[in-house]
């Protein structure tokens, strides 16, 4: 049976021509929506750099190019990693994997923007938090945000009505957010968490380090 990581490997080969299809799993639905919407948070101004987890094809990382920032893309596919580098000669790509417990020496710097868009559903809410707090406390720059889209609903009922209307197509392997769990969550390690749904199964979430007072 294949990895996770040759799947999007396989996946990388027609990922784009199965979004321009409409053939991608019904979950992206609403996909270039979500995409500006994840930049329009992310709140970017020229020559800020910016870290695109899970980069894919790169189609995020493409946005915050064309607005003139400094973008890494890492992933642990390798496929889908050369056709980012493919499209945008000047990213910096990184492959890596977002579950190990250490990560390139390239990475090792802090980031204006760290964003990410449906990739973190593969981790359950306890690894989300541990990434969220490592990414905050070693990556993020002092003023930084971390913007994530993926698939998600407002809340944890609202999450439960969608996996029955959505019955052999929810998946059993895979973590949807539900915002009012990950804003608690958010705050129980110090951080603040909001969310905007953008479609009817997907949305953006801005996490940020609280401020004390
Ligand atoms: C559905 S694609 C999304 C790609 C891109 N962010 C986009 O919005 O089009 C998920 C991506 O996350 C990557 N990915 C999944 N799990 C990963 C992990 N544990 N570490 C690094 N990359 C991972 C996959 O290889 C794939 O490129």
């Amino acid at each position: 049976m294949k990895t996770g990581r040759e799947l999007f490997d396989d996946w990388a080969k027609h990922y784009d021509e199965s979004l321009a299809a409409g053939s991608a799993p019904v979950s992206f639905e609403g996909y270039d929506d979500v995409l500006a919407e994840t930049v329009l948070q992310a709140r970017v101004n020229p020559g800020m750099s910016v870290l695109d987890l899970g980069t894919g094809t790169g189609n995020l990382a493409a946005l915050f190019v064309a607005l003139g920032c400094d973008v890494w893309g890492t992933d642990f596919s390798g496929n889908m990693l050369a056709k980012a580098q493919e499209k945008l000669p000047g990213l910096h790509a990184v492959l890596a994997d977002l579950r190990n417990e250490t990560w390139p020496e390239s990475l090792a710097r802090r980031f204006d923007r760290i964003v990410s868009a449906y990739v973190w559903h593969d981790f359950d809410l306890d690894t989300r938090m541990g990434l969220l707090k490592r990414l905050t406390g070693q990556y993020l720059a002092p003023g930084g945000r971390v913007v994530i889209a993926d698939i998600a609903y407002p809340d944890q009922a609202s999450r439960e009505q969608a996996r029955a209307v959505w019955g052999g197509l929810w998946s059993a392997d895979e973590h949807y957010w539900a915002a009012d769990e990950t804003s608690a969550a958010c705050s129980a390690i110090g951080l603040n968490c909001t969310y905007r749904q953008v479609s009817s199964c997907a949305g953006v979430f801005v996490v940020e380090p609280a401020v004390l007072k």
